[in-house]
Parts: C-alpha cells; sequence; structure tokens
C-alpha cells in the first residue's frame, strides 16, 4: 500500500508551479501536446497532489472524450485517443503484487510499440517492472497556499528539451 515516503524533490531537477486545478489542468494538456507515443509517465505525490488532474489534462491534448477519474479501485483505465491513454493507479497494490494479472505486461508492450501512453499514479509496485525502459517522473507537492502545487519533474534518460522548458518556472496559465 501507498505508506511509503515520498521521492526527494531535490533529485527532480525541474519544476514549475500551478496555483489553481485549472492551471494544473492546463500543464497536462501542455504535456500531452508534447507526447508522441510510447512515453511512461510516473506520477508521484500524495493524497490531493493533482496528479489526476494533471492526467485530465493530458487526456484532453489527446482527444479523449471520456471523463478521466482515478483509477483506485479499477487499477487501469484506458481510453481512446490520438495516442490510446492507460491510466493507472498503484495506490491499493502491494509493492510485490503480480502486476501481470492486471495485464500490465501488455500494456508496456503497447505502449513500447508506441501507439500509446502510459501514465500511472502510486508507480512504486510497477518500478520493478520499469528496469531499462525510459520514463519521465513528476513529482506533485502541495503548498504553501491551499491551491498551490509544485510540480518536480526529472527522466530517465533526461527529459527532451521542451519537457525542460514546460517544467522550467512559474505557469502562469489561470
Ligand atoms: N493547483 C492545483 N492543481 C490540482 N488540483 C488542485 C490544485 N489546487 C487545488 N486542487 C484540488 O486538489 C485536488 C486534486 O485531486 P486529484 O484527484 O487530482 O489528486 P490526486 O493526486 O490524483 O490524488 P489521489 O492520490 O487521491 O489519486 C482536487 O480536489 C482539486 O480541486
Ligand atoms: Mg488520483
Amino acid at each position: 500500500m501507498a505508506d511509503q515516503p515520498m521521492p526527494d524533490p531535490a533529485d527532480y531537477p525541474w519544476r514549475t508551479v500551478t496555483r489553481a486545478p485549472a492551471a494544473t489542468r492546463a500543464l497536462g494538456a501542455a504535456a500531452g501536446e508534447l507526447l508522441r507515443g510510447g512515453e511512461v509517465i510516473l506520477l508521484e505525490g500524495p493524497l490531493g497532489a493533482g496528479k489526476t488532474c494533471f492526467v485530465q489534462g493530458v487526456g484532453e491534448a489527446l482527444g479523449v472524450t471520456e471523463e478521466v477519474i482515478s483509477p483506485t479501485f479499477t487499477l487501469v483505465n484506458s481510453f481512446p485517443g490520438r495516442l490510446r491513454l492507460h491510466h493507472l493507479d498503484f495506490y491499493r497494490v502491494e509493492p510485490d503484487h503480480d502486476l501481470a494479472d492486471i495485464g500490465v505486461p501488455d500494456l508496456l508492450d503497447e505502449v513500447l510499440d508506441g501507439a500509446a501512453v502510459l501514465l500511472v499514479e502510486w508507480p512504486v509496485p510497477l518500478r520493478p517492472e520499469l528496469r531499462g525502459i525510459p520514463r519521465l517522473e513528476l513529482l506533485a507537492l502541495p503548498g504553501p497556499g491551499p491551491d498551490d502545487r509544485a510540480w518536480h519533474l526529472r527522466g530517465e534518460p533526461a527529459p527532451p528539451a521542451a519537457w525542460q522548458t514546460l517544467f522550467a518556472g512559474e505557469a502562469t496559465q489561470c
């Protein structure tokens, strides 16, 4: 379960801030515009940090018409769009859970073929499956104001330049 400590923001070289849900959604949409297919994006951050809000923006940019809600109980939601969006949430998954029984290897194959993207909330149980697979990682942290969210970015390998630019400096939308 998701009671492990948060990653250290000092390990994430890029950072931007949103100050309202609409701004987070806009940030997600801007990130979604950068997606080419094949991306794996891990979303860390405490309950209510805005991870799902960000994914909603990504969905908007991908032309997803269905409502994107957190798959906390279903674990996986998949949406057709310009690229297929697989939205995972492992908050209720034990770190040693066998992810094959929820189809994770097949999802990863589809993503790595380039026709889909994978966005994962509470990704700790997935990390062992990702050895050698490039990924972008976001850490959302609240504060200091009630609607402030700091978005920290890192990547393995380093994120493309456009991602670095998007996550450098304060978001001014909304
Ligand atoms: N700047 C902001 N960005 C995103 N959400 C915000 C912001 N300010 C306030 N909020 C509120 O914080 C909440 C974020 O909820 P969201 O479901 O996106 O979080 P989450 O990180 O996915 O949580 P969980 O771990 O429970 O899935 C919403 O109630 C939203 O209205
Ligand atoms: Mg969520």
